[in-house]
């Protein structure tokens, strides 16, 4: 395996999936190569799994308690099944069998590996293996094409001779080629280089709050999701990372330094705390409006209609990059429900920014609760569109546009 490849996986918490078949003996090895490229690696195990290969065997490979139900009160009470689902960097399904493939598709959460695959938004690799004809069944089929389309990356089936004395598409890959596809998976979204070593970066990130009275507030949707995983990425990157987080139940990426705050008026104290920075990433929806005098007391229902008086906050993305000293590259978002593109495109000129990342909000499969998102980034004499995915995976891309624009 060559050197600069094992530097994709080192260090990456694997979630290793098994699934019930007769290939599932395979898994083993995969845990013991996945240990050769450095990562860290958990198992969980599905029911089936366990009438082929046993929990024990997997627990000695890995180095970690195989998780095989999610009744299981003393393993849960080390590391819940969320916090597993959050721990994976990737979660790794081999083999995938053409059931598991059918509950994936159909989001199904009725067992510990599909409540994982549901719970994590770590980006999925699956490694079929199953008969054939199963493989090519067109109820198989369509339910790979709906996984393809949510960013699953599909590793195999192999040709050739299966258990039951047949032969055909549906082995699974052996273990060194699926190591082999994840790497390259990571490699198409590097994760752990030093590009930004020697970088500070300030990223902004969730919703603000704007207190109304001390029970009432104006706030937004913002989950923060994709301001947490930009500074993930960064940090990954090798930056020093200050994440200014409005109110959000989100962890802290591993390495960041997180500062909260609630109303829009802390986050840009918080945020010019921060300076001096090279980037600064606006991945917050703050308010634009603030009431002028937050009530002392809780406002009495009175009349049939209530005016709010309100004043607008300080652009804090505005204000960044109209200090230039010593940035060197400023980005914004614009959550957009129409003419993504010109809207977009106007905020980048007026607020002087280096670089805007506009998202469509307001529909179904993404925005901004979402885990999925679709995205595109403008700058003064480019953009780019990327790929509708998972959050995590579109913040790894922006983190190599941004490196890529702080080159250019
Ligand atoms: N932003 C900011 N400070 C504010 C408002 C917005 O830093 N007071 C930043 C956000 O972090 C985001 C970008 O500006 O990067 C969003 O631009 P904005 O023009 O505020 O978008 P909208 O609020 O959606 O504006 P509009 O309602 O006019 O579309």
């Amino acid at each position: 395996m060559a050197k600069e490849s094992e530097s994709h996986l080192k260090g990456r918490h694997v979630l290793l999936c098994v699934g019930g078949g007769i290939a599932a003996y395979k898994a083993l090895e995969l845990v013991r190569r996945l240990r050769d490229a450095g990562a860290e690696v958990q198992v969980a195990m599905t029911a089936g799994a366990q009438h082929f290969v046993t929990p024990l065997s997997f627990q000695a490979l890995s180095g970690s308690p195989t998780r095989t139900s999610l009744w299981d009160s003393a393993a849960e009470a080390s590391m819940g099944h969320i916090e597993l689902a959050r721990w994976a960097d990737r979660i790794v399904i081999a083999p995938a069998t053409a059931d598991l493939l059918a509950k994936l598709a159909n989001g199904f959460a009725d067992d510990l590996v599909t409540t994982l695959c549901l719970a994590t938004t770590a980006p999925i690799s699956i490694a079929p293996a199953m008969n054939h004809r199963m493989w090519l069944h067109p109820a198989t089929q369509a339910n790979l094409a709906t996984l393809r389309g949510r960013g699953v990356q599909v590793i195999g089936p192999e040709d050739g001779p299966l258990a039951e004395g047949e032969s055909g598409p549906g082995r699974l890959s052996e273990p060194e080629d699926i190591v082999a596809g994840l790497l390259a998976a990571n490699a198409a979204t590097p994760a752990t280089d030093n590009a930004l070593k020697g970088l500070k970066v300030v990223v902004s990130a969730g919703p603000t709050y704007e207190d109304l009275d001390p029970v009432r507030y104006l706030g937004n949707r913002s989950s923060g999701k994709m301001g947490f995983a930009v500074a993930a990425s960064a940090r990954r990157r090798g930056a020093e990372v200050v994440l200014v987080a409005g109110p959000v139940h989100l962890p802290t990426p591993a390495g960041v330094k997180r500062v909260d705050v609630r109303s829009a008026a802390q986050m840009h104290e918080a945020v010019f705390a921060a300076f001096p920075a090279d980037i600064y990433i606006g991945a917050a929806a703050v308010a634009d409006y603030t009431p002028r005098a937050p009530a002392a007391n809780k406002i009495k229902k009175s009349n049939e209609s209530l005016a709010l008086d309100l004043v607008r906050t300080p652009d804090i993305l505005a204000e960044v990059a109209a200090q230039t000293q010593g940035l060197k590259l400023v980005v914004g978002f614009a959550a957009e429900t129409e003419n993504v593109a010109g809207y977009a495109r106007g905020k980048l000129v007026a607020k002087r920014l280096d670089l805007i990342v506009a998202n469509r909000v307001g529909v179904a499969d993404g925005g901004f609760e979402s885990d999925q998102n679709a995205m595109t980034a403008f700058w003064q004499d480019g953009e780019r569109v990327f790929a509708p995915g998972p959050k995590t995976r579109l913040a790894d891309e922006l983190v190599d546009l941004i490196v890529e624009r702080l080159d250019a």
